[in-house]
């Protein structure tokens, strides 16, 4: 035993120097909390009833020809508009203490601005979180996941400066009408995605595909506008409501494809443009841009003979108001890229942009398990090596993983999601180990959902969603039974086989 411990150590070694302990059952510290998550336009449905607004996803959606993968809308989804009685069945099933859900801002503000509130949306969310407290799970609310309304978007959206103004009054409406019961607040969720997919490229709504400029506009406005909302919690409701507020940023794990120093430093851009550009401002003792991104970013721009480097300066006073605007780290993470530096990048990417900027290139191993989505590949060192290095770059931060998950095919024998979600917890033990902060655990997903540009082609769901019965049926995967054993014993036992959820599948099996 001690000896095949020893050689897994060393094969794991060379492959990027995580071990991996062998020990079959390991507990979790007194007070971590676990949970799962979903975002409004991914499950809602609901698309156009109850007065609420159109956001940019369903103007996307709606588009002929659809950008799309499957051509599908999120107009039903899982339908959890009318269905969140049944969500909370499974939630209370799972036995998770908090769940994450995000506020559509068009349901309760259909033109976005906050002079006229949609009273059926409040209703909703109401409804959900009370239901939620009746069965003691913990609301966690995200305040922007990605549906803006399109109203604000015609303005310019994330790039028109006067949205830092649009999303406090927005927020202060969630703040009132729910943070009497809401304890747990995120203002936004995976800021990169929104501005470098949304605004930078055309892999998500709206898809400007400004490169090398709207991206760094959108930034700059994100983050004024999440620490407005962190300052105006602070400030005016946290004595009162005693609830805590953060952000999350989405964190991949760039390894350097080589010993090099130029694929050390490659690796060192990557994380920095990746999650530091979000992190630095916000976490750092220094506050502001990270070095590494405003030095790229002014060389390029010079180069191309822009007057001023693309990105935007952030004043003393800017700088001061993000410093130090979230009480926990919000950590989505899922995988891990080997990164090199490719001194011509000739014809790789636009000029200007993002990853041009970056001057950057990633890889994946092709000897790591793939997940259906393209991007995902297990890689649970990465995760170590991801959390061990927020420890060191920011004073160990009390960290929330707000998301963590693994998309398959569908079905309900998922035996890469348990092996995904048992080798990424290892890895958080692992972490913990080592002095890392972690409090909260998320899973993504709790049911199957709307994956965005790739529609229902990607399941993340603990829970299976039959999309082709007329009642949405919800049932357990594999991982739910996982996961539901998890929570209950607080312990990760690598060996646990649900027997029940093994009879009913025989039994379906056999039947059908
Ligand atoms: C505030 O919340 C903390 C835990 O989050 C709790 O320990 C404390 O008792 C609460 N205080 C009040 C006044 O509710
Ligand atoms: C996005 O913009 C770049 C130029 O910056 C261009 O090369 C690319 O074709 C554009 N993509 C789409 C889908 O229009």
């Amino acid at each position: 035993m001690m000896f095949r411990g020893f050689l897994f150590c060393f094969l794991l070694y060379l492959n990027g120097g995580w071990c991996k302990r062998t020990q079959q059952i390991r507990s979790f510290p007194d007070g971590f909390l676990f949970g799962a998550a979903t975002a409004a336009y991914q499950i809602e449905g609901g698309w156009y009833e109850d007065g609420k607004g159109l956001s940019i996803w369903d103007i996307a959606t709606h588009t002929v020809p659809s950008p799309i993968k499957d051509g599908s809308t999120g107009d039903v989804s899982a339908d959890s508009y009318h269905l969140y009685k049944r969500d909370v069945e499974l939630m209370k099933e799972l036995g998770i203490d908090f769940y994450r859900f995000s506020v559509s801002w068009s349901r309760i503000l259909p033109n976005g601005f906050a002079d006229k509130i949609n009273q059926p949306g409040l209703d909703y969310y109401n409804n959900l979180i009370n239901e939620m407290l009746d069965n003691n799970i913990t609301p966690f609310v995200t305040i922007y996941h990605w549906d803006l309304p399109y109203n604000l978007q015609k303005l310019g959206g994330w790039t028109n400066p006067l949205i830092v103004e649009w999303f406090r009054d927005y927020a202060k409406i969630l703040f009132d009408r729910f943070g009497d019961r809401v304890k747990f607040w995120m203002t936004i969720n995976e800021p990169k995605q929104i501005c470098y997919e949304g605004y930078g490229s055309d892999l998500k709504a709206p898809f400007l595909n400004a490169t090398g400029i709207a991206e760094y506009i959108c930034a700059k406005n994100i983050l004024l506008a999440h620490a407005k909302v962190y300052h105006l919690y602070d400030e005016s409701y946290r004595k009162i409501q005693n609830g805590t507020i953060g952000i999350s940023l989405s964190c991949t794990w760039y390894e350097p494809a080589s010993d090099t120093s130029d694929d050390h430093q490659a690796a060192v851009d990557a994380r920095q443009f990746d999650w530091g550009q979000y992190a630095h401002p916000i976490f750092s003792n220094a506050g502001d841009f990270p070095a590494e991104v405003k030095q790229n970013i002014a060389l390029k721009s010079a180069e191309q003979s822009f007057p001023k480097s693309r990105l935007p300066e952030m004043s003393a006073a800017e700088v001061a108001l993000i410093r130090g605007s979230s009480d926990f780290f919000g950590i989505n993470s899922y995988t891990t890229k080997l990164t090199y530096r490719d001194a011509s990048l000739e014809g790789m990417y636009p000029v200007p942009s993002y990853m041009d900027d970056m001057g950057a290139v990633m890889i994946k191993d092709p000897s790591w398990t793939q997940a259906q989505s393209t991007w995902l590949q297990e890689v649970p060192w990465g995760f170590y090596k991801l959390l061990v290095e927020v420890r060191n770059l920011y004073d160990n931060p009390p960290v929330y993983i707000t998301e963590n998950g693994w998309s398959t095919a569908g079905g309900l024998l998922d035996e890469g999601r348990i092996s995904y979600y048992r080798s990424y917890l290892t890895a958080l033990l692992d972490a913990l180990d080592e002095g890392c902060d972690v409090k909260a655990y998320t899973a993504w997903s709790l049911i199957d959902n709307f994956e965005w540009k790739n529609g229902y082609t990607e399941k993340f769901g603990l829970y299976e969603v039959d999309f082709s019965s007329p009642e949405l049926t919800r049932r357990p995967r594999k991982s739910a039974h996982i996961y539901k054993e998890i929570i209950r014993s607080r312990q990760l036992n690598l060996n646990y086989e649900p027997e029940d959820f093994i009879h009913e599948h025989d039994v379906k099996e056999k039947g059908a």
